[in-house]
């Protein structure tokens, strides 16, 4: 049997959300440097499309983070890699997410990047995911909210397949 994608997001409501955070977020970073720091892999499709549309001038960096564990659902354990030759120190910062979802990954991230005391440190997350018992992670830049289903597409990925669809589909794995 074949896997099963239902569409949640389409590219175009995507789009325009994407432009909305977009100018959010110049607005907001009018003054200090900008440095977009965009989390490896799954956040790059996004990224793209949002620093195209942001007006400000800004940088990019990347990191990387990995849990341990299955595919589906993080273990609790997150390593965070390449983040110690970033430079920040005094920059406003803007985590760039492709989701949220238990917030571990979030978490773990935040807590490495506050340690370089960039002057500002916010999360950009392209989707929130509900879960029960999740870690609260405060997401300035949010767009949009979805139920507790494995998701993919737009560069979100199930073993490395499915980033290049262009909106965001539900997935069911063959089984
Ligand atoms: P968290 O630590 O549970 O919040 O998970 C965050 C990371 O897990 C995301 O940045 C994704 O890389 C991955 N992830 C969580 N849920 C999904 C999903 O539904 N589809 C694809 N990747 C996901």
């Amino acid at each position: 049997m074949a896997d099963r994608l239902r569409p949640l997001i389409s590219a175009r409501r995507i789009k325009k959300r994407v432009a909305e955070l977009a100018a959010q977020i110049s607005a907001d970073h009018t003054d200090a440097p900008l440095t977009l720091v965009i989390v490896l892999k799954g956040a790059t499709v996004f990224a793209a499309d949002l620093m195209r549309r942001i007006a400000t001038p800004f940088v990019i960096d990347f990191v990387r983070a990995s849990s341990y564990g299955q595919a589906a659902r993080s273990s609790g354990q997150v390593i965070v890699e390449d983040e110690a030759r970033l430079d920040i120190a005094g920059h406003r910062v803007i985590l760039v997410e492709d989701i949220v979802d238990t917030g571990l990954t979030a978490g773990a991230l935040i807590t490495a990047l506050r340690r370089f005391e960039p002057a500002s440190l916010d999360v950009c997350a392209l989707l929130h995911k509900h879960v029960a018992g999740a870690a609260p992670v405060d997401i300035r830049y949010k767009g949009f909210d979805i139920p507790d289903e494995f998701v993919v597409g737009y560069g979100m990925d199930y073993a490395e397949r499915y980033r290049n669809l262009p909106g965001v589909y539900r997935l069911t794995v063959a089984g």
